[in-house]
């Protein structure tokens, strides 16, 4: 058993059936979450030889902020279903590890608590049908601290696909948080539609973001080498090519499958993050390799926190972090940000 499978066991005991239904929920028929794991998998690494590998560095900076490990925690709605607490948790165990957390829209924290974790924090924004409810949350995000945000575009047909899920509710969830960082007032005045993503977004919607905020804008769930052109041509200061962990097409193309081109179009311009399936420490190797600044780990940190709390997040970024320094000396190269795409061997298709 793996890590990550011992880990979403202990999880599943503890949780809810439908919450624990909510976390590992995938479209289709799980075929694009499956992949996206075994697309990380099928990648070889060639090791290199007689190089200096005693000491060994993982850290690295995204979008201008220090991080001990290429390993961020992704935006995940519904941590307080996993532990009452949520993010407060996630958050500190991102703080001692030295790495940034991400803060879903449909987070059940305030955004002071989330700030009193002192992790460094990216806000992730999903655009509803009320601009004004989207603004304001992006306002209240950068006052609070956040230091990016993350404008997911790939939700917009999401919420059917996930079970438990009424289509008139937030996308994210099995509704038993509210979005917190609105009024109760808010909430109410704006009622379920107004709340639901928007459909009718356009890359201008990237400067709205860093205007309102003048925070970079990450933008995550792009798999193609078109998009992430036309993002960056927009404004965008990052893309994180995404699957959304499988969740939004189940015959979707995978992340691995799609870095190399959209590093190809964007990278030597912006920052290229990863996720979807990420797991262990030779799919983070392989990732960087393949032009990724960073990747961010969904599932495998809300199962550890389900389980084992704040301590088990610790855990599995020290895992991880563990498996990637003994991958980096394995493979013979020093420092993450030495990683080459000739560090991979591309799997067969
Ligand atoms: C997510 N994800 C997500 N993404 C986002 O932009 N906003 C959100 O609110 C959520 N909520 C969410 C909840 C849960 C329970 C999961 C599992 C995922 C997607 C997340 O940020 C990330 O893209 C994937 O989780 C990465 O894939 P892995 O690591 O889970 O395979």
């Amino acid at each position: 058993m793996t890590w990550v499978e011992d880990v979403r066991r202990r999880a599943d005991e503890r949780l809810p059936e439908h919450v624990a239904e909510y976390f590992r929920a995938a479209a289709g028929h799980g075929q694009c979450q499956r992949e996206g794991i075994a697309a990380w998998e099928a990648l070889r690494l060639r090791p290199s030889v007689l190089r200096d590998t005693s000491r060994v560095s993982t850290a690295t900076t995204v979008l201008g902020t220090p991080v001990s490990l290429p390993v961020l925690v992704a935006p995940m709605a519904q941590q307080v279903a996993a532990r009452p607490e949520g993010e407060v948790l996630t958050g500190r165990a991102a703080a001692a590890a030295g790495t940034v957390l991400g803060v879903s829209t449909n987070t059940g924290v305030a955004f002071a608590d989330i700030a009193a974790t002192g992790a460094p924090w990216w806000y992730q924004v999903y655009v509803m049908q009320d601009r004004s409810l989207t603004q304001r949350l992006v306002e209240r995000a950068a006052a609070a601290g956040a230091r990016a945000l993350v404008l997911t575009v790939d939700t917009t047909a999401l919420a059917p696909a996930l079970p438990g899920v009424e289509p008139t509710e937030w996308p994210e969830g099995p509704g038993k948080a509210r979005v917190v960082n609105l009024t109760a007032a808010e909430r109410e005045a704006a009622g379920p539609h107004a709340m639901r993503t928007a459909e009718d977004l356009h890359p201008d919607v990237i400067g709205w973001l860093r205007e309102l905020s003048d925070l970079p804008v990450a933008v995550k769930g792009v798999l193609s080498a078109r998009d992430a052109r036309r993002c960056v041509d927009a404004g965008a200061e990052a893309v994180v090519v995404s699957t959304h962990g499988g969740r939004r097409l189940g015959t979707s193309t995978t992340s691995a499958r799609a870095l190399p081109e959209v590093v190809a179009e964007v990278g030597s311009e912006v920052e290229v993050h990863v996720d979807s399936g990420v797991r262990e420490g030779s799919h983070v190797v392989a990732a960087l390799a393949l032009g990724a600044r960073a990747v961010h780990v969904g599932r495998p940190f809300v199962w550890a926190l389900a389980a084992d709390g704040q301590e088990g997040v610790t855990a599995a970024l020290e895992h991880l972090r563990a498996e990637l320094v003994t991958t980096l000396r394995q493979v013979g190269v020093p420092s993450v940000a030495d990683l080459r795409p000739e560090d991979v061997v591309p799997a067969p298709r």
